[in-house]
């Protein structure tokens, strides 16, 4: 494997693997400080990010590499007009690994497509987030002891939670694991996540979290993610439609592990925090050594441009998301895997002629 772009780009084994090295690492760093001495990380926030960057760099830092990057595209060449493309070329005759986070979906296939060094995607638009997924399969190790036979209550902000689109898919691929998906009915999981992931598994949708919990193994709780609303008042209207409190806890399982992809607003009472079942922050804490874990294999993989162009051209087609790469990058080639944009996944539409 070359870049991480989309979660399932790990098999089952390499995950189990990335997971035994992180282990190792938080157990005997020192024996992992210097692994990356005079390797260079390029960490690309196109959009704004606290733990995702700063666990990018401080990876890096504990294998003894260094750090370059922005956090803003305000202060790049972004704003003169340059591409997703041109932006990578440039950045990846400077660094030897590059973590990008863009506002547009499928960013990152384009960034894999043009780069030399391997892309790790740390979240495009409200599509997927495969680190924070590897932060969660460790986190959900490291507490329950198993990644197979989970009750696992989403809750939420499914639709734009790109967070919960690539633990979905990671989660899926393991056995007995069944999916509650607690939102209200405007948030619920898009079509084309049922369809390609959870197509033959087990899952339900409800919209009370009171009613699910007492069966849930995992309650993981997301943001209502604003500023992805085209429409301010209905953000308004469903920003607080879920609060963990301690009083709804009581109904939980005394093994139940609470999640949080983190940064929370309302969604998760304080008062939690001290509950032993709030595993959030710990969680947050593993997202160093899962990601170190990452650099080194990708690092390992050798260096050269990915050819592997998913999908096909296809001129009667166009995507029908107004959040997709497609829609703002030039001299892009637009691909489609059946009826599906190969860069944002989304239903496309019959070109008008
Ligand atoms: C998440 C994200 O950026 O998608 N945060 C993170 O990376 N830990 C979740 C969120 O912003 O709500």
């Amino acid at each position: 494997m070359k870049n991480l772009v989309d979660i399932l780009d790990l098999s089952v084994e390499e995950i189990d693997r990335l997971i035994e090295v992180a282990a190792d690492m938080v157990a005997s760093p020192e024996k992992y400080s210097e692994i990356c001495r005079g390797k260079i990380l390029a960490t690309l926030f196109f959009e704004p990010s606290t733990r995702t960057r700063l666990s990018f760099t401080s990876a890096m830092m504990s294998l003894g590499g260094s750090v370059l990057g922005f956090e803003q595209a305000g202060s790049t060449s972004v704003t003169k007009g340059e591409t997703v493309a041109d932006t990578i070329r440039m950045v990846a005759a400077y660094s030897d690994i590059i973590s990008m986070r863009h506002p547009y979906e499928g960013a990152p296939i384009v960034a894999s497509t043009v780069s030399r060094v391997p892309i790790i995607n740390a979240g495009d638009g409200g599509h997927f987030h495969p680190t924070q997924t590897l932060t969660d399969l460790f986190s959900i190790k490291n507490k329950l002891g198993r990644l197979n036979n989970l009750t696992v209550g989403l809750c939420g902000d499914l639709k734009y939670g790109r967070t919960v689109h690539s633990l979905i898919s990671a989660m899926a691929r393991y056995e007995g694991v069944r999916f509650v998906l607690i939102s209200p009915a405007e948030l619920a999981l898009p079509d084309y996540i049922k369809e390609e992931f959870l197509r033959g598994h087990d899952f339900v949708e409800c919209e009370s979290l009171e009613e699910a919990i007492p069966e849930l193994d995992i309650l993981y709780m997301t943001r209502i993610q604003g500023e992805r609303f085209a429409d301010r008042d209905e953000y308004e209207r469903l920003k607080d439609s879920y609060i963990l409190t301690r009083d709804k806890l009581g109904t939980a399982k005394e093994t139940l592990s609470v999640m949080h992809p983190l940064p929370r607003v309302n969604e998760i009472d304080v008062d939690v925090d001290d509950d032993p079942r709030a595993h959030y922050f710990d969680q947050a804490e593993g997202g160093r050594y899962i990601r170190m874990a990452l650099i080194l294999m990708l690092l390992d993989s050798g260096r050269g441009i990915d050819s592997r162009l998913h999908g096909e051209p296809d001129k009667t087609l166009s995507c029908s998301n107004p959040h997709c790469i497609t829609m703002t990058e030039r001299g892009i080639k637009k691909r489609f895997i059946g009826d599906r944009c190969a860069y944002c996944d989304q239903k496309a539409k019959k070109r008008e002629v």
